[in-house]
């Protein structure tokens, strides 16, 4: 049977960060009608009652309808050591991160954490993430068995590593490839996971290893390429030392043949004249990581200007770098870093960062990360009213942008008033 889901709707018919808020649609009494797990019509709730008078109706009255978040770039082998303290990136790495990923060789361990991530992250109203694994196969057989149990459309790969790792961390340039290889074989486009090829960072794979997953890439180039690039000055001065002939960071990869249409690159903060031209040239993905780029003082990411010069942006937790599971509280990131930087993002640029802007990051925006006929039916119910203090606020407020603002900002968990992944409502 057809659902119909009646409240305010938010959806895009462009690019607001190129556009302007002019390329939202809003309606104010709005509905999505779903059925068969996609969205079938978006309309005025009105229309879309007399159209289709046998739908299940359910009406949200004030909540906004929109489509799930998508986060662009996570760990969730890091849930359990999020918001660990006092270190820079290496030395977070060191201390806190890899040990914990040392666990996953366990895969009971790697299953009671994919459950918990995904239980986290539906709270907060993320219907899709890319994230990394560990080295471990059997952290991407939990990750994904997981999002499959669910129903979820899902990104994730074994994270390559075979230097400046613990022992019990590396890998090596052949089974980094041959693992990678029968992970994909197993797991991509099976339902709807899509596998990712992921060298970690270019200081923790040899330039042999770095070149074994560029050839399988070339095997299998619908695959994304995710990793990680110039995120901090003494990492990049790290990059310099590990690859001398290397023009800069980006040509660690692109040498290798990890350069392409499908990459997707996390943080991207300190990036050379050479690199951001060649980026947007190739149309690769940058990833901004706002609470992350803060936590672990990285830097600010330059959102307008890059996305003013045509470059693919998506928005992430980068959990457990990143300070939240919130998209929510990931917004308000960006938007206080775009401060920093001397530009107010727009509610509507915030929040087609967080959706369709990611899912076009991980070009997957020809389903989901909008609400459109034809896409799959991912779709959050947001409150703006969760709490007194946004209560109290959006009560004053005039317009759609005006309301949402406060939700952006201060708004968490609570704010997320339903989930329906795959056209079903998530219990709770
Ligand atoms: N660079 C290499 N690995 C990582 C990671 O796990 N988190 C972050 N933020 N940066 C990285
Ligand atoms: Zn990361």
């Amino acid at each position: 049977m057809a659902d119909l889901l009646l409240g305010q709707t938010i959806g895009f018919a462009g690019n607001p960060m190129l556009e302007g808020p002019g390329a939202a649609r809003h309606s104010a009494r709005g509905g999505v009608l779903v059925d068969a797990g996609r969205i079938v019509a978006v309309g005025e709730a009105d229309d879309l009652r007399a159209a289709h008078p046998r739908a299940r109706v359910t009406d949200y009255g004030q909540a906004l309808i929109s489509a799930g978040f998508v986060d662009a770039h996570a760990h969730y082998p890091q849930t359990a050591i999020i918001a660990s303290w006092g270190k820079r990136l290496i030395d977070w790495l060191n201390s806190y991160t890899f040990p914990e990923e040392i666990s996953f060789a366990d895969p009971a361990h790697a299953a009671e954490i994919a459950a918990r991530y995904f239980d986290l992250v539906l709270a907060n109203g993320t219907t899709t993430v890319c994230s990394y694994c560990t080295i471990h196969p059997g952290s991407v057989t939990a990750f994904f068995s997981e999002a499959e149990r669910r129903g979820l459309r899902a990104f994730a790969g074994k994270t390559c590593m075979d230097r400046n790792a613990p022992e019990a961390l590396r890998d090596t340039p052949q089974s980094a490839h041959d693992d990678s290889k029968r992970l994909l074989e197993t797991w991509h486009g099976r339902g709807r996971l899509s596998y990712v090829i992921t060298p970690r960072f270019s200081p923790t794979s040899t330039p042999d290893q770095l070149a074994a997953l560029g050839a399988l890439w070339a095997g299998h180039p619908d695959c994304l390429m995710q990793t990680h690039l110039s995120e901090q000055t003494d990492e990049i001065a790290w990059v310099k030392s590990l690859y001398p002939d290397a023009r800069d960071y980006l040509d660690t990869y692109e040498s290798f043949g990890l350069l392409g249409p499908g990459a997707v690159f996390g943080h991207a903060i300190h990036l050379e004249p050479r690199e951001e031209a060649r980026l947007r040239e190739v149309d690769a993905s940058l990833v901004h990581c706002p609470t992350s780029n803060t936590f672990i003082g990285s830097g600010l990411f330059a959102t307008g200007r890059l996305a003013a010069a045509g470059h693919r942006i998506g928005l992430a937790t980068d959990t457990g770098g990143g300070s939240s599971f919130s998209m929510l509280r990931t917004m308000a990131a960006a938007y206080e870093v775009a401060q920093l930087g001397g530009r107010a993002l727009h509610p509507s640029e915030l929040w087609w960062l967080a959706t369709l802007g990611s899912a076009r990051a991980l070009r997957a925006d020809d389903r989901i990360g909008n609400l459109a006929p034809g896409l799959e039916a991912d779709i959050i119910v947001v409150d703006l009213a969760s709490t007194p203090a946004i209560a109290q606020r959006a009560a004053r407020a005039d317009t759609l942008w005006e309301a949402l603002f406060p939700t952006i900002m201060m708004g968490d968990d609570r704010a997320i008033r339903d989930v329906w992944v795959g056209g079903r409502r998530q219990a709770g």
